[in-house]
């Protein structure tokens, strides 16, 4: 499959690459651009940071997991491009320099293409912007004092990208020379539910912030594939009063935007989904379709109660979203049919959620309780109380929303709530945490919302100096 982007704004088309080539192998390999570097190959380090830009704007991702035909009509940059055509640096590396911000040197073009990238979205959050990109030697004051010495300098004209090639093509679409090679890339979802009925064997491609380890780590051959990055379709929202219809294409950092002012608890867990390479990356549909017991995404938009939205062909189903979590590794899903959309419910004020990871930013929960509780004055009404990381798949806590339903608001009741867990749960120890350590933490959970919502510090980044 041919594929055609702008690389340092210059129009490359690529032909004759395996359909699961990555950005950082091709850079490296086939063009020389050896900047951008390889850490891990796993999207944990942003050692491999480019900015790819499309209609929506500039956003960092990581090559090592991005495949070619991802960036079909789209703009890449890597460390190369980010200085100056005459060799003039851009402010942010100027910073870098001025304020000792690298040493060894080796996540410097990384930590470069985040800032720059940060600039030209004129984004200053800086911590938040550097979660995904690993220092081990400097220490990141200096990078930040770089990042905030430079925040107000123009954004340099040789990083406002020339017009984009485009959206995905025609002759890309699944009748053509394309499925012969088997790899694909639907323009709408029709074309798609088309397709993938009729390879129902075949791989689908969103994000790739999983299939992209199948293929760095486990270095498995995917074929047929799918890339859905071409389905416009899937990446919509509607919105109404009452809920959001989410298309499955739509990032992580899309929903946290989207939710941030509705559920702010549920915004500030995302904000600690992954780094934001990670976020721009995967997609809503990917972390539900991959049936993972410990996504991040499951168990708030189960306690609000969200449906899901299938399609085979042209028969479409809605089911509630626990009800897609079967088993440990299976999903009510079958062969040939896929996630089109997601309705989230709007307006209810009883959401928290708690992320417990190892590291604050940039890890996989080990525990992830979400709660939504409904007073009718001092009695608690309604109660949706959904864990991931305690069983193998995000799961209702049943025995305890027993317990706390048309009970009075008080510690005794919270207390019998988290006696409770202990029949919902029998959570397995792993390295992420001990099985006893998870029963704890998720009874600690049921405490802390009951203080969080009377109004008491909770959270890690309130209670500390
Ligand atoms: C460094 C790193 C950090 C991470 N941190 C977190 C984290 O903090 N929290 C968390 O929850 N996850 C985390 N993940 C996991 C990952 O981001 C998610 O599982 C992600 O949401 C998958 O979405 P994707 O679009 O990248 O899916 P892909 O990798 O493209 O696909 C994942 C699976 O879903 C299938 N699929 C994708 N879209 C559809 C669809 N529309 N219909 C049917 N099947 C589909 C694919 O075929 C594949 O089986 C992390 C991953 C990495 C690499
Ligand atoms: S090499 Fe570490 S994130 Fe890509
Ligand atoms: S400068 Fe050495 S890892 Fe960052």
């Amino acid at each position: 499959m041919e594929t055609t982007f702008l690389l340092n704004g210059e129009t490359v088309r690529v032909a004759d690459e395996p359909a699961t080539r990555t950005l950082l192998d091709w850079l490296r390999e086939r063009r020389g651009l050896t900047g951008t570097k390889e850490g891990c190959n796993e999207g944990d380090c942003g050692a491999c940071t480019v900015i790819v830009t499309d209609a929506d704007g500039p956003r960092t991702l990581n090559a090592c997991i991005l495949f070619l035909p991802q960036l079909e009509g789209k703009a890449v940059r890597t460390v190369e491009g980010i200085a100056g055509p005459d060799g003039g640096l851009h402010p942010m590396q100027e910073a870098m320099v001025t304020h000792h911000g690298s040493q060894c040197g080796f996540c410097t073009p990384g930590i470069i293409a985040t800032l720059a990238c940060a600039h030209s979205a004129g984004k200053t959050d800086y911590a938040t912007q550097l979660a995904g990109n690993l220092c081990r030697c400097t220490g990141y004051a200096p990078i930040l004092r770089a990042a905030e010495a430079a925040s107000d300098a123009p954004v340099p004209d040789w990083m406002i990208e020339p017009p984009l090639p485009g959206p995905v093509s025609e002759a890309r679409e699944a009748t053509t020379a394309g499925a012969e090679a088997g790899v694909v890339q639907p323009r709408s979802s029709d074309a798609l539910a088309t397709w993938y009925a009729d390879n129902p064997e075949a791989t689908l491609i969103a994000g790739a912030t999983d299939v992209g380890l199948w293929v760095t780590k486990q270095l498995r051959a995917l074929s047929p594939v799918a890339y859905l990055s071409g389905c416009e379709d899937l990446k919509t929202v509607h919105t109404t009063k009452d809920h959001w219809q989410v298309g499955a294409m739509v990032t992580i950092s899309e929903l946290l935007e989207l939710v941030c002012d509705d559920y702010p608890s549920l915004a500030e867990m995302l904000r600690r989904y992954g780094s934001v390479q990670v976020r721009n990356a995967a997609t809503l549909g990917g972390n539900i379709a991959n049936g993972s017991p410990i996504g991040d995404s499951p168990p708030p938009l189960i306690a609000l109660g969200a449906t899901l939205h299938l399609r085979h062909r042209d028969k479409r189903r809605e089911i509630p979203l626990e009800a897609f979590f079967l088993d440990y590794g299976k999903q009510d899903r079958a062969q040939g049919e896929f996630v089109e959309a997601i309705t989230i419910p709007r307006g209810q004020t009883g959401l928290r959620v708690y992320k417990l990871s190892k590291r604050f930013d940039q890890d996989i929960s080990a525990v992830c309780g979400a709660l939504n509780l409904e007073r009718d004055g001092d009695t608690i009404a309604r109660t949706r109380i959904v864990f991931g990381g305690m069983a193998g798949i995000p799961k209702r806590a049943s025995a305890a929303e027993q317990a706390l339903t048309g009970a009075p608001w008080t510690t005794a009741s919270f207390e019998a709530a988290a006696t409770a867990l202990s029949e919902d749960f029998t959570p397995l120890s792993d390295m992420r945490a001990s099985a006893p350590y998870r029963l704890r933490t998720a009874q600690n959970m049921l405490h802390r919302y009951m203080a969080d919502l009377d109004g008491a510090a909770t959270s890690l980044a309130q209670v500390r100096p």
